[in-house]
């Protein structure tokens, strides 16, 4: 475990797990279809690839880079859109992925985005939910883990732009953000 954390939330093999439970998830709602997923960059990066890949429905893939904290520990508030799709999502079935609803404000963004841009339908699936930060009234449709007010770090998830290539998610010491 890296030096930095206090504890590991969830490892290699649980994360495979709640990975194959998601991709199973999505394979019996899309049976038939062709859905667009779309990652939301940075965080989603790593479940995203291996969300894709454990899915037997053909998906279309593309990228938006979103972001709201900078290099802090919280959210501005105002999720900025970084670098936008590729493609159109006029009359598609997106897939968004997340990695994490926090206040929700990315989500309400991506949502209201996505769907002002004439998408067919708007499904969200997170790896983690922390739903006692959430400032709007919003969820994702399949989460994979419920989790505390804890600081996680690992699998694209970062503090500061570090530890997003752990293989594993972590509690971060308090003393590395509260310095
Ligand atoms: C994180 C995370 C989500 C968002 C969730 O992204 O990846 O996209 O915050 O928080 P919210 O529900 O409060 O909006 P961040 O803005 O930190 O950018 P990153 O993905 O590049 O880390």
């Amino acid at each position: 475990m890296h030096k930095d954390l206090e504890s590991i939330v969830l490892d290699k093999d649980q994360i495979a797990a709640k990975v194959a439970d998601a991709a199973a998830w999505l394979d019996k709602k899309f049976a038939g279809t062709t859905p667009l997923a779309i990652s939301v960059l940075k965080g989603s990066v790593m479940f995203f690839c291996d969300l894709v890949r454990a899915m037997e429905t053909p998906v279309q893939i593309d990228f938006m880079t979103v972001s709201s904290y900078g290099t802090g520990s919280k959210s501005t508030g105002v999720p900025k859109i970084v670098m936008d799709l590729a493609a159109s999502v006029e009359g598609r079935d997106v897939v968004l992925v997340e990695d994490i609803v926090d206040s929700g404000n990315t989500l309400v963004r991506m949502r209201d985005l996505i769907m002002g841009r004439g998408a067919k339908s708007f499904t969200v699936v997170s790896l983690f939910d922390k739903p006692s930060r959430r400032v709007v009234d919003v969820k994702a449709d399949y989460s994979c883990f419920e989790i505390g007010d804890e600081f996680i770090v690992g699998y694209g998830l970062d503090y500061a732009q570090q530890y997003r290539t752990l293989p594993y998610v972590g509690i971060l010491k308090r003393s590395v953000y509260e310095k």
